[in-house]
């Protein structure tokens, strides 16, 4: 695909400074849609940064906002406030309709859950239609190039066929490879699967960890947790929100609306090497989850000797065991030999949430029950 360069303008215009490896970043997006009953929010001031080569897979429920979410991203729509960047460029800042869909021809790729192929025209001609359209590539170079994405996604033999004559599966990989005709930095793909066999889905998640490979950034709306795992971040949207992804990493088990409301409650703090965040005998008032770096859950033995009883790192928590057991702390948590930092909730609010969510209090439980295990381990051959 990189043998034929594509000739790529960008409007100057609408060209902003922004992080070379980012390859979007939203800044207080609101999107707010009115109709006869008022208006409503659907987008509620989102902060989004991807960059480049990251694998993005972004679920929530129905009408959660992830399709808005997209839209935003690419163009489609616009949002009612906030800011948009994309591969450098602030797509709704002084940039005409035109402009924009322009731009988005060269810059983007767009899969939707149905494939929207053009019926009359053949395999060959819909993956060229992109070029003509954006006028990328020189005429006589059209139908090669075409050739060659129909390759990839192992469809060639059928280049002259109209879509209704290949599989639902098949047809979406005509699409992709349609997205991908001018070779686009970024892929934005909606549902891609949602409409096709597990063996078809498997196909194209092993085609997108391949332009992932190559330095694309693809950016997936998907209901099918077995895809998510295959990602680089998966991010949860909630009611127009994004849930904080180290509460969504710490506690998968938690239902969206509890996570948004950890989201909410999150107080963001950092400590230095091996600085003492929880002391022993100290009553605990957080719970905590690990955003970067690694905490030592310390003990003393008998003879007041310190070892270290475990190392936690990101996405891992602690404070739970005292707060679920309402106790003091049996152990000193300090910081590693790096920079720690953490995302915490008040005591009274992480009872609250576990007293309504039997199943993550289930889960922490058991994890609870490891440690003490651990310790009891540690504590005879001591
Ligand atoms: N153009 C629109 N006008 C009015 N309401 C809209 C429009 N687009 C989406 N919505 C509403 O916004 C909410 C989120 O929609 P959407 O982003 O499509 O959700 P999702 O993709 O997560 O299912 C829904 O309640 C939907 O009805
Ligand atoms: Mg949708």
């Amino acid at each position: 695909m990189t043998a034929l360069r594509p000739r790529r303008k960008l409007d100057s215009a609408a060209q902003v400074e922004s992080a070379p490896n980012e390859m979007i970043n939203l800044h207080g997006v609101a999107k707010r849609f009115s109709n006869a009953a008022g208006e409503f929010t659907v987008l509620k001031s989102v902060d989004l940064t991807i960059n480049r080569s990251e694998f993005v897979s972004i679920v929530g429920k129905s009408g959660s906002g992830k399709s808005t979410l997209l839209n935003m991203i690419t163009g489609i729509d616009h949002p009612s406030e906030g800011q948009v960047v994309v591969n450098g460029t602030d797509i709704y800042t002084g940039v005409s309709e035109s402009q924009r869909s322009k731009w988005r021809g060269k810059n983007l790729g767009i899969v939707f859950q149905f494939f929207q192929l053009l019926p009359m025209l053949t395999l060959l001609e819909n993956v060229m239609l992109p070029m003509d359209y954006a006028d990328m590539y020189d005429f006589d170079e059209r139908p090669a190039r075409a050739m060659e994405l129909l390759k990839l996604v192992g469809l060639e033999k059928f280049a002259n066929k109209l879509p209704i004559l290949v599989s639902t599966g098949q047809q979406q990989l005509v699409a992709i490879a349609r997205a991908m005709a001018c070779d686009p930095p970024l892929l934005v793909a909606d549902e891609p699967t949602g409409n096709l066999d597990s063996r078809s889905a498997d196909t194209i998640i092993q085609l997108f960890e391949q332009f992932v490979s190559q330095g694309k950034t693809i950016v997936m709306v998907t209901h099918d947790p077995s895809l998510t795992s295959r990602t680089h971040r998966n991010l949860i949207i909630s009611d127009g929100e994004l849930i904080n992804e180290t509460v969504s990493r710490s506690l998968p088990q938690l239902r969206h609306r509890h996570m948004l409301e950890f989201t909410k409650l999150a107080e963001e703090r950092a400590y230095r090497p091996n600085e003492t965040i929880i002391s022993r005998d100290q009553r605990v008032d957080h719970f905590f989850m690990i955003r970067g770096g690694s905490v030592d859950v310390v003990l003393r033995d008998e003879k007041n000797q310190e070892y270290v009883l475990s190392t936690l790192a990101k996405d891992e928590f602690f404070g739970e065991s005292e707060l679920l057991l309402d106790g003091k702390s049996i152990a000193n948590v300090r910081a590693g030999d790096q920079p720690v930092e953490v995302v915490a909730i008040p005591r009274a609010d992480f009872q609250r949430v576990m007293n309504e969510s039997p199943i993550t209090a289930e889960a922490l439980g058991k994890i609870v029950q490891k440690r003490l295990e651990s310790q009891r381990i540690a504590d005879r051959r001591s």
